[in-house]
């Protein structure tokens, strides 16, 4: 770090007045305080230095200066650039690793079925039972892999006009169903002033229907769950409310992360998907939970997502 303080004369170069400020409280001298940043461009390098620049003024040493605090950055940055790297390739890794064991539970069972299919092609029912296994479990391999591309590469994502109400109501009508088999009552609040958004409707599908199943999911002994979507002039908000068991302080750092699960039968990419997806629609997605009272989560839209 390079320092220089100036202005009278009889200051430069002395840095034991500047500690002196600095050791103590300086805020009762400081008069105003500047940041800056210099790129300076050297061949292929470029080097940043950070410039601080502060005016002090005491009225014991019966004179004002400012201090000039210069520090070259670019290390810093470097190191900054690669952690990030580091950490994406570090986070691609992990979902590949979380992909690859999930895919490893239906090849085995494909593999399975394969055989038994071969035995008894002859019988009629077994070759159709094992036929429609293989099939779904297929089907759950394109999806696991669908899901890892979303995440992986959200730049193949084609985007058009749409309306989110209508998203809405198409999967209340899928998840209705469930909801009965398990005494949960479906409402629906929908603002009829919502402009429409640019979006990738597939996707804003996926995220709904995770939310509802997430919540039918926490209400298995009944309950009521409840969207509400509304906009405020520069984004729609769509609430989706149940009165489940709730999400402990705890799981609440823990449920955005891939392959997180307290199911039998889930992924746990449910809810990394939907915050991939709206973040890919520049939005955000947050949660508010009470153990024992339910979860209510907020999505917001812009309205200029891109
Ligand atoms: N509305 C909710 N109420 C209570 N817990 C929830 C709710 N939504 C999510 N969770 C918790 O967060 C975990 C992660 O949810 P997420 O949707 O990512 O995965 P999943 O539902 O377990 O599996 P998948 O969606 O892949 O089938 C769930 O297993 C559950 O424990
Ligand atoms: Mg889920």
């Amino acid at each position: 770090m390079y320092r220089e303080s100036f202005l009278k004369e009889e200051t430069k170069g002395d840095f034991g007045i500047v500690d002196a400020f600095l050791e103590n409280d300086i805020d009762e001298f400081l008069i105003s305080k500047k940041n800056h940043k210099i790129f300076i461009n050297q061949g292929n390098n470029i080097t940043v230095y950070e410039i601080d620049i502060f005016i002090f003024e005491t009225e014991e040493i019966d004179y004002s200066f400012p201090v000039i605090f210069c520090e070259d950055e670019t290390k810093e940055k470097m190191l900054n650039e690669k952690f990030e790297e580091l950490k994406k390739l570090s986070i691609a890794g992990e979902l590949a690793a979380g992909t690859i064991h999930e895919i490893k539970n239906p090849l085995s069972a494909i593999r399975g079925f394969v055989q038994l299919l071969e035995k008894s092609f002859q019988d009629e029912d077994k070759r159709k039972e094992y036929s429609n296994i293989i099939l779904k479990e297929l089907d759950r391999l394109t999806e696991l892999i669908r899901e890892f591309l979303i995440i992986a590469k959200p730049s193949d994502v084609k985007y058009t006009i749409g309306n989110i109400n209508l998203i809405i109501k198409d999967m209340i009508s899928l998840i209705e169903p469930k909801a009965n088999m398990y005494n949960i009552s479906v409402k629906a609040l929908l603002s009829e002033s919502i402009p429409e958004i640019k979006m990738n409707a597939e996707h804003i599908k996926q995220v709904f229907l995770n939310l509802f199943n997430n919540a039918v999911d926490a209400m298995h002994d009944g309950g009521e769950l409840f969207i509400v979507s509304s906009f405020n002039g520069n984004e729609i908000i769509t609430e989706i409310k149940d009165t489940g068991h709730g999400i402990s302080p705890d799981e609440m750092d823990k449920i955005f992360e891939p392959f997180y699960t307290t199911k039998n039968e889930g992924t746990g990419l449910g809810l990394a998907i939907c915050k991939k997806i709206i973040e890919n629609h520049k939005g955000t997605i947050s949660l508010n939970s009470q153990v024992g009272e339910g979860s209510t989560f907020t999505i917001l839209l812009p309205l200029k997502g891109d």
